[in-house]
């Protein structure tokens, strides 16, 4: 569905360099001739009403054009987070966007109908969110949308994340999914076998030392099993309290759950870390190491207080699966977790979607570069090779703004390719 996504945006794109480029203010409101395909049709739609905003009309005079409307639709805490306004601080200052927040009242009080209007919809679930009246809003108003709104379900549920993984040819550790919906307490699907050693359904045995998840992705209490030879008894891993993430039981009789559905997976080694990758896009990924909750379930804090994490060079493997996990999500920025297992291969344990890095001024350049490249290229893409805006607060020019190329591009596809080229920069 985003490959077609992707696909009618660059079709709307290739055959937006073939328009003439606005020469004043007044050619500037008319959208380029899109006629076509459904989705290129919805962005003329949209940008009739970018070009016809109310508070517009000074643009005349000034000559200078409309600012496209993004939409902040995420819980107040996530939506005004110190990632979020460093990188919404950066698209402001290109002088191309406007932001509307929506704010926690409106979300959740008022009828979708009432919610604001714009252009480009940045919007995730979080705790407290009501994510179907946003997928409504979504359908009614049909904004540009960073992050799929339907695909959000998904990711509330494991066992779907897996299968979605699955279906996209992305490496899950092998697993079995303990599907207790529909059943009465304690019961255990028909075929399930549970030893001292293993867990086994529909012919895949799963070995201690394995991993315990909750169907819920918001259920973070994961267990991990161990086999006598290790000592036996169960860790508990848990949401970080203070400097704790998890506590091992040695006393556990080693028993898996039954009190509702799960998944089982094979205990990767991984040499005690994990990796977190965020994308911004499919052809951009942030990564970092943090140590793994499983080691001792103590958090290492720097002076500062922040947990600490080390940079990461993605493989070629790892960075295509960042591109897969986001294509196949329909999640432009995602955060997921990767197991680098010590067979030499890494994979998707967890996909947690909407996630910005913390802490790096480096990301937010390249984050609110690239997402000002996906908007523009999606909904106006004859604005990307456009003078470059007052760019306050860079550290340095984004990747995909012009003033960030040492050659001026000749086309909307080569500044998006120059963009490119920085995007899979591990150097940070
Ligand atoms: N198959 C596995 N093998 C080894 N370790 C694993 C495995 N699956 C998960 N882990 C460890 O357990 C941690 C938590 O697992 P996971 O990321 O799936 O759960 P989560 O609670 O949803 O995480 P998050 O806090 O990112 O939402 C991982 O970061 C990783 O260290
Ligand atoms: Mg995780």
């Amino acid at each position: 569905m985003l490959d077609e996504d992707l696909q009618s945006i660059y079709a709307a794109r290739s055959r937006s360099i073939t328009q003439p480029k606005p020469r004043n203010s007044s050619q500037g409101r008319r959208p380029p001739r899109t006629s076509g395909v459904g989705r290129v049709v919805e962005d003329e739609s949209r940008l009739k009403r970018a070009f016809s905003a109310p508070g517009l009309a000074d643009e005349d005079a000034t000559h200078t054009l409309p600012q496209i409307r993004i939409g902040i639709c995420a819980m107040d805490k996530k939506a005004r987070s110190k990632p979020m306004r460093a990188i919404l601080d950066r698209l402001i200052s290109f002088g191309e966007f406007d932001i509307v927040h929506f704010g926690d009242d409106m979300i959740v009080n008022r009828p979708v109908d009432q919610w604001p209007r714009c252009d480009c919809l940045l919007s995730w679930n979080s705790e407290g969110f009501p994510l179907s009246k946003a997928q409504k809003y979504a359908a009614l108003r049909k904004p540009y949308l960073i992050n799929d709104m339907s695909m959000q379900d998904i990711l509330l549920d494991r066992r779907r994340v897996y299968r979605k993984l699955m279906e996209s040819g992305i490496p899950v550790p092998t697993h079995i999914i303990i599907d207790r919906d529909g059943l009465a307490e304690n019961e255990n699907p028909e075929g399930f076998i549970e030893t001292e050693d293993y867990v086994e359904f529909q012919g895949v045995k799963i070995k201690k030392p394995f991993v315990e998840k909750p169907a819920d992705g918001d259920d973070h209490n994961i267990y991990i099993y161990y086999p006598h030879s290790m000592g036996g008894g169960v860790k508990k891993l848990y949401r970080k309290v203070e400097n704790k993430s998890g506590d091992y039981d040695p006393k556990h009789p080693g028993n898996v759950r039954r009190d509702g559905s799960y998944i089982v997976e094979e205990f990767l080694t991984t040499g005690g870390t994990d990796v977190k990758v965020y994308t911004v896009g499919p052809r951009y990924a942030h990564a970092e190491a943090r140590k793994s909750p499983v080691v001792d379930g103590k958090v290492v804090r720097s002076a500062d207080g922040k947990e600490l994490r080390f940079p990461v060079l993605l493989s070629p493997q790892e960075k295509e699966v960042a591109r897969m996990v986001c294509l196949a999500f329909g999640q432009k920025v995602c955060g997921f977790d990767l197991l680098r297992s010590e067979r030499g291969k890494s994979f998707v344990c967890d996909v947690n979607g909407w996630s910005f890095v913390k802490n790096s001024v480096k990301y937010y350049d390249d984050a609110a570069g690239i997402l000002r490249s996906i908007i523009l290229s999606a909904i106006a893409p004859h604005r990307l090779t456009a003078p470059p805006g007052p760019m306050a607060g860079f550290a340095t020019p984004p990747p995909g703004h012009p003033a960030g190329l040492t050659q001026w591009p000749t086309s909307p596809e080569q500044m998006l390719d120059d963009a490119a080229n920085d995007q899979f920069d591990d150097d940070r």
